[in-house]
């Protein structure tokens, strides 16, 4: 795997996703279904889009004791997921726990990426909530180390710090970036923002785009341009 855009399936009714993938007929693009439309579906959505053919990277970001996170993981194993995620501070144990639920059988498994601080968390934030006082670009690359102690394969991350990532944890160790958007496009609520051009120049593995595509006028024409910038 590597190299692919992945859709952010941001819709909350199984109804609305499948009108949406309908759209791309016989093309089966890599899917991200979040929280809110497994929170609404449940699994029958997972299994659903896995029976039309795509990809799924499940975005739930697991983050509890090692105990429940491997039981957990070894149910969304068993969803045929091709990937999906926990939060690094949750540490190495629980990081290690999870691998071993997601483990099949036969040793294989989904590849399985960690949140570092999420985008959302400022210094500021860190600082005073969490009583973390080093600088978020350390905690954000200690984590990556610690993702890559653990055995996992990759983090999320901003494509502006793929090359960094790639530099302290190895190449062939996933950056899954979103905040993608086109250059004449709309910036919506994120910052830090690429275009897919600029991602892949910066060493991104896969990118996550949401609303550039999901809210586009001709959404199969917006997902080919992002294939046509990233991958091609
Ligand atoms: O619509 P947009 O392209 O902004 O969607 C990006 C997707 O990536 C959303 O599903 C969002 O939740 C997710 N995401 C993000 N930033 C992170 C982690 C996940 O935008 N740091």
């Amino acid at each position: 795997m590597g190299k692919d855009v992945i859709i952010a399936c941001d819709f909350n009714s199984k109804q609305e996703v499948l009108n949406f993938l309908d759209k791309f007929e016989d093309r089966k693009p890599f899917v991200k279904i979040g929280m809110e439309l497994f929170y609404a579906e449940g699994p029958a959505i997972v299994k659903e889009i896995k029976a039309r053919g795509h990809k799924v990277f499940l975005d739930l970001k697991l983050h509890d004791i090692p105990n429940t996170v491997k039981s957990a993981m070894a149910v969304l194993s068993n969803l045929d997921v091709d990937m999906c995620n926990i939060h690094a501070s949750g540490t190495i144990p629980m990081m290690e726990a999870a691998i071993e639920g997601l483990t099949r059988q036969d040793g294989t498994r989904p590849l399985l990426i960690a949140v570092t601080q999420l985008t959302s968390t400022s210094e500021e934030r860190m600082k005073a909530d969490l009583l973390i006082n080093e600088p978020i670009d350390k905690v954000v690359m200690h984590y990556a180390k610690n993702t890559k102690t653990a055995g996992l394969d990759g983090v999320v991350c901003s494509p502006l710090e793929s090359q960094t990532v790639h530099n302290a944890c190895g190449k062939d160790f996933y950056t899954v970036t979103p905040g993608i958007r086109f250059a004449d496009g709309d910036v919506g609520d994120q910052s830090r923002i690429t275009t897919p051009e600029k991602a892949k120049q910066l060493g991104s593995d896969y990118i996550v785009v949401g609303r550039p595509i999901t809210r586009a006028d001709d959404p199969v024409a917006a997902y080919n341009r992002c294939i046509n910038e990233f991958v091609d």
